[in-house]
C-alpha cells in the first residue's frame, strides 16, 4: 500500500489569483489571473512538498455557476481515488466560498481531507494573505490525512472552518470568515502547524459525487422577507420561470415571513414548489419545529440552503 504523500491543488479562481496594478492601491484589482501553479510557485515552503495543480477553473467566485461545480466534483472523485494523493487543496474566491465548501460537505464520503482556501488581498499586494493561506491549507491537508481525518475544511487566517459552517462575515477585513456560531475545529500556529483542535471533525454528507453531474440543475431561487415584501418577487419569479422547484426564504428572525410574502408562497407551495426556510439573521438559523408549513434548514446561510434544495430537488435517486 502507497503511503498517500501528495497534495493536489485545484485551482478555481478568486482574489488568491487576483492581481492589480498599483500595489499602493491594492483595492484595485481583478481576480481570477494567476494560474494554480503561480500561486503555489509564490510559496517558498512549498517547495519541499508533493504537489500537483489542476486549474479546473479561472473565474470571480460571485460567477460560480453550476458547471464549475460539476468540473470540481469530477476532478475530484479522480483525484481523491488515487492511492498516492493524500488530500486536495482548491484555491477559491471568498465570495462564493462557503457555497462550494457546503456543497463539496454534502457530496463527500469523508476518506480523505478536501480544504478550500481562498484570499482577501490580490497576490500583488503588499501584504497579500493568500500565500500564508495557501502554505497552512496543505499543511492541514497532509496534517489531517495522517490523523485520518477527512472531510471538508476551510482554512483562512489561521482557523481552520467546517465546510458545513463556513461562512463569509465580512466583506474586507482579512479575517473574514466564521463558523456561523461555531468554533473554529483548529486554529494554526505561525508556521501552520495545528495549535489544538477545538472541535470535533465534521461528518460528510456522503451524497456522492456523481449527485452534479446532471448538465442543468433544478431552479431554486432565494428570497427575502423583508418590510413591504408584498409577494409580488414571487410571483413574478413563477410567472418568469415556470420551471421553478424550490425557493429558499431568508427569513425574518428565527423563521417569520411577511403575511403577504407568505401567502404567495402557500399558492406555489400548493403548486409543487418546494419552500424552505432560512433566517437573514446571522447567529441562529431556524430550527425546524413540529407542523412547519415550510421546513426549516437550521443553522446554514440562504445560499448554502439553496444548494441542499438543489441538492434535495435531484433527488436520493440520482447520487
Ligand atoms: C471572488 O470571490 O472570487 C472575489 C473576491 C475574493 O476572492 O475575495
Amino acid at each position: 500500500m502507497v503511503k498517500a504523500r501528495q497534495v493536489v491543488v485545484l485551482g478555481t479562481g478568486g482574489t488568491i489569483a487576483g492581481t492589480g496594478t498599483d500595489p499602493q492601491q491594492a483595492w484595485r484589482y481583478q481576480a481570477a489571473q494567476l494560474s494554480v501553479e503561480q500561486l503555489v510557485q509564490a510559496v517558498p515552503e512549498l517547495a519541499g512538498v508533493s504537489l500537483r495543480c489542476e486549474q479546473v477553473a479561472q473565474v470571480d467566485s460571485k460567477d460560480m455557476a453550476w458547471p464549475v461545480w460539476r468540473n470540481l466534483a469530477q476532478a475530484l472523485a479522480l483525484e481523491l481515488a488515487r492511492d498516492e494523493v493524500a488530500g486536495v487543496v482548491i484555491t477559491h474566491g471568498t465570495d462564493t466560498l462557503e457555497e462550494t465548501a457546503y456543497l463539496l460537505h454534502l457530496l463527500s464520503d469523508g476518506a480523505k481531507p478536501i480544504v478550500l482556501t481562498a484570499a482577501m488581498r490580490p497576490a500583488t499586494a503588499p501584504d497579500a494573505d493568500g500565500p500564508r493561506n495557501l502554505r497552512d491549507a496543505v499543511k492541514v491537508a497532509l496534517w489531517a490525512s495522517e490523523q485520518g481525518r477527512g472531510g471538508v475544511v476551510a482554512v483562512m487566517a489561521s482557523h481552520v472552518w467546517s465546510g458545513a459552517h463556513v461562512r463569509k462575515m465580512h466583506s474586507h477585513v482579512i479575517d473574514a470568515f466564521d463558523g456561523g456560531g461555531a468554533l473554529p475545529l483548529a486554529t494554526l500556529l505561525p508556521d501552520g502547524d495545528v495549535l489544538a483542535l477545538v472541535e470535533a471533525w465534521p461528518d460528510s454528507g456522503r451524497l456522492g459525487w456523481g449527485c452534479v453531474q446532471v448538465p442543468v440543475p433544478p431552479r431554486v431561487e432565494v428570497v427575502t422577507s423583508h418590510a413591504d415584501a408584498d409577494g409580488v418577487m414571487v410571483r413574478a419569479l413563477w410567472a418568469a420561470a415556470p420551471d421553478l422547484k424550490g425557493v429558499v426564504v431568508a427569513c425574518t428572525g428565527h423563521g417569520t415571513i411577511n403575511a403577504p410574502l407568505e401567502r404567495a408562497l402557500q399558492e406555489m407551495q400548493q403548486a409543487g414548489v418546494t419552500v424552505w426556510r432560512s433566517s437573514r439573521v446571522a447567529r441562529g438559523g431556524v430550527q425546524p419545529r413540529e407542523g412547519d408549513e415550510f421546513p426549516a434548514v437550521e443553522g446554514v446561510t440562504a445560499a448554502q440552503a439553496r444548494v441542499a434544495l438543489v441538492l434535495h430537488e435531484l433527488g436520493a435517486r440520482l447520487c
